[in-house]
């Protein structure tokens, strides 16, 4: 099983002061020489935390593979054409937005999101779908063209109550499954943490976790590389067991 760190938050330290550090880059070779497969960066459109040199930037390193979380609006995939990360994944984005809320409707968006991911496999990027654990959003991401789905896993992570954690966590395995079924890579992130991350690492059909928040936070305390090969060796041990 992958691990794909999302290293925004390095980026918005640097950003809350206009400082030229911590830099995301060190932060994606610390992760990378710690067990990382790859390094995730969603390049909003307010330009929040990453910027486009950022992404310049790791997509000039050999042998780091990038992940570009992005919308599928004009700007973006002009962008993603001209930097060629290996993956982009498509999310929704709403300006307000603390964080990504929700996957994204893929059935109420299926020719802007082929046409998209046309464009991005034309360019030579693997194009993923942000979707929410829903059969119906993974059939229309099918017919997408999209090789990828990730699933949100923020229902999981946030439910409230033990048997609402067992429900969405359920609705996870159900969904990975029939990713798997029709064809579909599925990875799965969002709100995973080191308490959490165990359930989701051990359902076999998922290849890659994307995980950001918590490993930027942990690494106050115990250093990035040391947060990142937590991470991973968790996930690992889950699969195993
Ligand atoms: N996957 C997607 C599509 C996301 O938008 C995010 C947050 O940027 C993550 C994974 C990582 O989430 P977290 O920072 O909560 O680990």
């Amino acid at each position: 099983m992958l691990l794909g760190v999302n290293i925004d938050h390095v980026a918005t330290l640097r950003q809350a002061r206009g400082a030229s550090y911590p830099d995301p880059l060190d932060a994606a070779l610390a992760a990378q020489q710690s067990g990382a497969d790859s390094i995730t960066v969603h390049l909003r459109e307010d330009r929040r935390h990453i910027q486009d040199r950022d992404v310049q930037r790791l997509v000039n390193v050999p042998d780091l593979r990038i992940n570009l979380e992005m919308a599928a609006t004009r700007e973006m995939l002009a962008i993603a054409a001209e930097l060629r990360p290996a993956d982009c994944c498509l999310v929704p984005e709403k300006r307000e937005e603390l964080t990504t809320e929700g996957g994204l409707n893929v059935i109420a968006q299926l020719d802007e999101l082929s046409q998209a991911c046309a464009a991005l496999q034309a360019a030579g990027i693997r194009a993923a779908l942000f979707v929410d654990p829903e059969p119906e959003q993974l059939d229309a991401a099918k017919q997408t063209g999209a090789e990828v789905v990730e699933l949100h896993t923020g229902g999981f992570a946030d439910a409230e109550s033990e048997n609402d954690r067992r429900q969405e966590l359920q609705r996870i395995r159900t969904a990975s499954e029939y990713a798997a079924t029709i064809g579909l890579r599925g990875h799965a992130g969002h709100g995973l943490n080191y308490t959490n991350v165990s359930d989701v690492a051990a359902i076999p059909e998922l290849f890659e976790l994307n995980i950001g928040h918590s490993i930027v936070a942990q690494a106050v305390f115990s250093g990035f590389e040391e947060a990142v090969r937590e991470m991973k060796h968790l996930m690992l041990e889950a699969r195993q067991s």
